[in-house]
């Protein structure tokens, strides 16, 4: 695949700026500002990243059905995402092979893909189905022009998706994921509400304050606070995520103040993983936070260096689903996710307004409550430094 985005060259300073990153976690510096605010960097972010390693673009069950799509647009790229006829999640750039009109927006459900421009007809599996009057065209092969299409895993229930034509070994980037993951039913948990918006951020900090306990007493003093206890410390894991568990008062779904009526455990728990919540971040742009009755996602999609697409997912086991009240109980659920993000977007929009100032400087992390922020600053200055 040709390279669009033009690369950037970074300087000798901007590297040992970002050396600093992958020290230990009790001495690692947090990323250069610049990397939060620089439209050159972030271009160049997106190469090394976003168009080279395998991103989690959400839940599997999100796209139930023959022929339902999502078009996904972000860090400089136009994506569909769409279940075939048999089964499988597909992934194709939004790009028509005539004369590359976009072919799909938003999402909902079809029988194939058709370009409005001229028609041109694709079936669910990228290939190129009908192209009216190009038997005219000499020496022209409809196998020759299907969908540019890019390789999906799914793992667990989240779809994964590389843009690399030669894609990192899956395996790798998810090493141990599963095994820490194995107290929750994460699999067949079930995607229930989701929603869509913009934030005035880069997607690293919304992933980032989502990620670490530091800010819960001066951000969430009188919401979500008083349910978190200290974290344990933060895992060490071979693969391409960072993630940590903290046992909770109650539930980590609810708001301090209403915890009066929670939803079931989740089937299966046991121990400490019954009374606390795992943060856990799968690089570069996933993360969710898994706790006794409920999994919440956030996807954080790059489309400028100061603005982000935020999608946001509740996730519940099948059985608590179905049983009688769950309408009602639920809603609170709602509330509290809303009302941190309500007490979050003001501090993650400030935060901005101060990165972007030319005299901001890398900072440090608190270790033992921002751990897998250090994580992500050290693999994101391992992913920049990269000279392959
Ligand atoms: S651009 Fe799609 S059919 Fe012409
Ligand atoms: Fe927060």
């Amino acid at each position: 695949m040709p390279d669009t985005l033009i690369d950037h060259h970074l300087s000798e300073t901007m590297k040992a700026d970002l050396a600093k990153c992958c020290l230990p976690r009790h001495q690692a510096w947090s990323l250069p500002p610049q990397f939060y605010t620089d439209e050159g960097l972030a271009k160049h972010e997106y190469n090394r990243i976003f168009r080279r390693q395998w991103l989690c673009l959400g839940r599997a069950d999100q796209l139930p059905d023959e022929g339902d799509y999502i078009c996904l647009d972000f860090a400089g790229q136009a994506l569909i995402l769409i279940r075939d006829k048999g089964g499988d999640i597909r992934a194709f750039a939004n790009t028509c092979r005539h004369r590359g009109a976009r072919l799909l927006n938003g999402s909902g459900r079809v029988a194939g893909i058709r370009c409005p421009f001229h028609s041109w007809a694709y079936k669910l599996d990228g290939s190129l189905a009908g192209a009216p009057d190009m038997d005219k065209a000499s020496g022209f092969c409809k196998a020759d022009f299907g969908l540019i299409s890019y390789h999906v895993s799914t793992y667990l229930g989240f779809v994964f998706v590389c843009l690399a034509e030669d894609a990192p070994d899956f395996a790798l980037a998810m090493v141990d994921f599963a095994d820490i993951h194995a107290p929750w039913p994460m699999e067949t948990l079930v995607s229930k509400r989701s929603r869509d918006f913009k934030v005035d951020c880069n997607w690293k900090t919304f992933i980032e304050v989502f990620n670490e306990y530091y800010h819960l007493p001066f951000v969430h003093p009188d919401s979500i606070d008083d349910v978190y206890h200290k974290p344990d410390a933060g895992n060490d894991v071979g693969g391409y995520f960072a993630t940590q568990f903290g046992s909770t008062e109650g539930t980590g779904g609810l708001l301090q103040t209403t915890q009066q009526n929670p939803l079931p455990l989740m089937p299966g728990l046991t121990g400490r993983e019954a009374s606390g919540v795992r943060y856990t971040w799968l690089f570069p742009n996933l993360t969710f936070a898994i706790g006794v009755d409920a999994m919440w996602i956030y996807e954080a999609y790059p489309l400028a260096s100061s603005r982000c697409l935020v999608r946001q997912t509740a996730c519940f086991p099948p059985e608590t689903i179905t049983a009688d009240n769950f309408d009602d109980k639920v809603q609170a659920y709602y509330h509290r996710l809303d009302a941190a993000l309500d007490e979050d977007i003001p501090a993650l929009v400030n935060q901005q307004a101060g990165l972007t100032q030319p005299d901001a400087r890398q900072g440090r992390f608190q270790p033992e409550l921002e751990p897998n922020v250090a994580s992500f600053a050290s693999w994101y200055a391992d992913q920049m430094l990269r000279t392959n």
